[in-house]
């Protein structure tokens, strides 16, 4: 159980190092005019692994985490409470929709035209995703 949450914790600087990377690497893109190349493709692709992975990790977290029992006290108690509706409520669903926005780019950018608008679209999904995923992360208690 401890494996599984410090594997999650540790992941985590991983997914948002390779997202911000990701992310500076599509503007750069954009507004230098660049052609899509295997490094582009690489960068973004290792965001879209690397959060999934910590998708089906945080999926798992939930279920283990000493956090999961204050259900038993019913869906007010659970709302009432900063901490527990953060993890429990807040930081599962905007997560989940983080990484749907995220694949939604990786997806996109495959369907573009051409090179400008591949290193568009991963920037605004994936800008979006990371911004949405930053919003959520329990700073009181990480890093
Ligand atoms: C890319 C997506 C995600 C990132 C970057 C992320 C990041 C984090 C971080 C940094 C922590 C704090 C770890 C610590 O205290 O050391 C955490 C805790 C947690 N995460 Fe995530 N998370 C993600 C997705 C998810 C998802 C999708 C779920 C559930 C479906 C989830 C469930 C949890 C839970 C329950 C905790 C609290 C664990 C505990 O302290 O008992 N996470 N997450």
């Amino acid at each position: 159980m401890d494996t599984i949450l410090s594997l999650h914790s540790r992941l985590a600087y991983v997914v948002l190092i390779v997202l911000v990377l990701a992310v500076l690497n599509a503007f750069w893109g954009v507004f230098g005019n660049r052609s899509f190349g295997t490094k582009d493709l690489r960068l973004s692709l290792f965001g879209l692994i690397f959060s999934h992975i910590q998708l089906l990790l945080g999926i798992i977290t939930y279920f283990v985490s000493p956090y999961f029992s204050a259900w038993e006290s019913g869906m007010g108690a659970v709302m009432k409470d900063a901490t527990l509706r953060l993890f429990l409520v807040e930081h599962p669903t905007t997560n989940i929709l983080a990484i749907v926005l995220i694949t939604m780019g990786w997806s996109l950018h495959k369907k573009a035209a051409n090179d400008r608008k591949k290193f568009f679209r991963i920037a605004i999904f994936y800008t979006l995703g990371t911004l949405l995923l930053i919003s959520r992360i329990p700073w009181a208690q990480w890093p």
